[in-house]
This record gives structure tokens, C-alpha cells and sequence, in this order.
């Protein structure tokens, strides 16, 4: 069966690791003969949580923006694979603006008691985290992972593992990384079967 797999490129650098890293998975996902879209976040045209919790009363935000149509992506992926770099020891900005915008999800999955995918038989989705950060602190991930898994759980993806690369900061410098690209092949694979 086709899947189809939802990426979100989330750095800033067009040409940065995890994107790299991302555009990797994807040639990965058509080769095994699946249907990979990815969503440049950073380009994305939306506004910033605001803490109103009008999306406690029906699950819909103020804000008509591009966060809709990404969240319909979301909803209607079967994988999904986040690439986001660490800042400050955290996803960065962008990622964590993005999605702090999915409150309405939680208001409805726990507010408002109503399911998140309507057809049973989509579940479980599974998703994949990469990231990179420059140094190599031991808890470099630590933050962004609870972020992630927070995020997949809301929309019932099981986090079905990552492909995390310390040690890595300039722009492009993860070709030169010796398992990166096998690794996020094996990873794909494995969401995929
Ligand atoms: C604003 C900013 C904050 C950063 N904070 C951290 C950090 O806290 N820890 C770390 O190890 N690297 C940090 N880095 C380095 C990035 O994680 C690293 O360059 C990474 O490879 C970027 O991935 P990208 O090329 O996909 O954007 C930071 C970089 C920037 C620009």
C-alpha cells in the first residue's frame, strides 16, 4: 500500500543539515515507492500562539493563516518526519512557533474529547525525528525530543525513533558525517514496513 509521508524541513539554512538530511530521507521514501511531500516551515506565513484559548471552545483558531493547511497535511499523512536544529538547546524558534499553533489539536483530543483522526484504522501513524546540534553536549536533545513527542502524541503518531548528530554546525557539514546517510535510510525503511 502507499503511504504518504509528510516532511517538515524546519531550519532557516535552505541547504542546512537537517534539511539535507530530510531530502535524504525523501529520495528514500519514493525509492521505496511511497508518496513524500515536504513543507519548508520557515517559509510558512503564520502567526504566533497567543494563549487566548479560544480554541478550548470548539478546537478552531482565531487565526486564518498557513498553519491551517499545514494542519490538514497532518492530519491526512500517514508518516510524518520532523528535521528541526537545536538552538539554545531546544528545537528552534520556528519549529516550537509551529507548534505551539496545534493547541487547537489538544483542546480537541483533551478538552473536547474528540478524536484527533476519525478513521481507527489509520492508527498507529509513526513519525521520525532528525536534528542537529554543534556541540557535543551529552543532553543536547534532550528538550527538542520531549517537544517532539509531545507534538506526535497529540496528533497519534508513535515517535518511532530519531537520527540525531552532535558535533555538527556548518551548513552542509553533515555530508561528511560517516553513518548519517545509511542510518537515516535504515530509519526510513523501518517507518515505512
Ligand atoms: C541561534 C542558534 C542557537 C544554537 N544553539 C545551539 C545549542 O544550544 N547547542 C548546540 O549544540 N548547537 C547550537 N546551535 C548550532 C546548531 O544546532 C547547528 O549549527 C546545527 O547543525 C544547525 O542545523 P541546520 O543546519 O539544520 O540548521 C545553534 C545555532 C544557532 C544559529
Amino acid at each position: 500500500m502507499e503511504l504518504s509521508v509528510l516532511g517538515l524541513a524546519c531550519s532557516p539554512r535552505r541547504h542546512g543539515n537537517t534539511t539535507i538530511l530530510l531530502h535524504h530521507a525523501m529520495e528514500q521514501v519514493r525509492a521505496l515507492g511511497h508518496r513524500g511531500e515536504t513543507v519548508y516551515v520557515t517559509e510558512l506565513d503564520f502567526s504566533q500562539c497567543q494563549g487566548c484559548n479560544a480554541c478550548s471552545v470548539k478546537g478552531i483558531c482565531k487565526f486564518k493563516d498557513d498553519i491551517q493547511v499545514l494542519s490538514e497535511r497532518l492530519v491526512a499523512a500517514d508518516r510524518i518526519i520532523l528535521a528541526a536544529p537545536i538552538f539554545f538547546m531546544g528545537v528552534n524558534a520556528q519549529t516550537k512557533a509551529m507548534v505551539d499553533r496545534m493547541q487547537p489539536f489538544w483542546a480537541k483530543k483533551y478538552l473536547l474529547k474528540q478524536p484527533i483522526i476519525e478513521d481507527p484504522s489509520r492508527l498507529p501513524r509513526r513519525g521520525l525525528f532528525f536534528s542537529a546540534a554543534g556541540t557535543n553536549r551529552e543532553e543536547v536533545f534532550d528538550c527538542a525530543k520531549k517537544t517532539v513527542q509531545t507534538f506526535f502524541n497529540m496528533f497519534d503518531i508513535k515517535y518511532a525513533g530519531d537520527c540525531l548528530y552532535k558535533g555538527v554546525d556548518d551548513a552542509g557539514e553533515i555530508r561528511r558525517h560517516a553513518t548519517a546517510f545509511a542510518e537515516v535510510k535504515q530509519a526510513v525503511t523501518e517507518l515505512l514496513t
